[in-house]
């Protein structure tokens, strides 16, 4: 797949099949490729922490508050991305431009590790619904959780669904 191809393959995966696991390398690829990911002067400044089994599960489950993410308990690798600092540099350009760049490289590490996936015939779904608070106890890690994304291998009858976005028009505009 080019990336175009992959670009309009993936789609949020919210049907598992649950029997269904991941391949450590497919897995491995899709890490590799994350590690690849752009960021504000290449600081990084977040941490993924891969769970399976048990630690899978309970992670799913912080992420269904409210009735949200019921399909997560289906997925066989829960992916949590969570904060690390920023390095000095990237630390002084956020507070003198006034701009939260370590949102911006946790959104392009989460765009590479679904395009990817989606390369490896996964499905996945970033969740930015879930609880901090729990996720961080049951990885044991201390920075703050700002997004999962659940991994698995779609049921066979979910199709792709057509793309809704906005038009070109709404989205770009050029100036010379
Ligand atoms: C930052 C972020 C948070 C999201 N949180 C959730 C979520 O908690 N639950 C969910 O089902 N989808 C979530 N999504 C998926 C979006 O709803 C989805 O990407 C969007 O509707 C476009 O659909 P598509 O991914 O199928 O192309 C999230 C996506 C992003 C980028």
């Amino acid at each position: 797949m080019n990336f175009k191809e992959i670009a309009e393959n993936r789609q949020s995966c919210r049907a598992y099949a649950p029997d269904k696991d991941v391949e450590q390398e497919k897995l491995d690829r899709i890490l590799e490729v994350a590690r690849l990911a752009p960021s504000a002067c290449n600081g990084q400044p977040y941490h993924i922490t891969v769970c399976r089994g048990e630690a899978a599960k309970n992670v799913a489950k912080a992420t269904q508050g409210m009735g949200m993410n019921k399909f997560a308990s289906d997925a066989p690798v829960m992916l949590v991305i969570s904060e690390r600092p920023y390095v000095a540099s990237a630390a002084l350009g956020a507070k003198v431009k006034k701009n939260d760049y370590r949102s911006i490289d946790i959104g392009i590490v989460a765009a590479y590790i679904t395009a990817e996936a989606t390369a490896q015939g996964l499905g996945t779904c970033i969740l930015g619904w879930l609880s901090d608070d729990k996720i961080r106890e049951i990885c044991g890690i201390d920075g703050t959780v700002r997004l999962v994304i659940t991994l698995g291998y779609a049921k066979e009858d979910d199709k792709l669904r057509p793309k809704k976005r906005k038009a070109m028009d709404e989205l770009v505009k050029t100036v010379e």
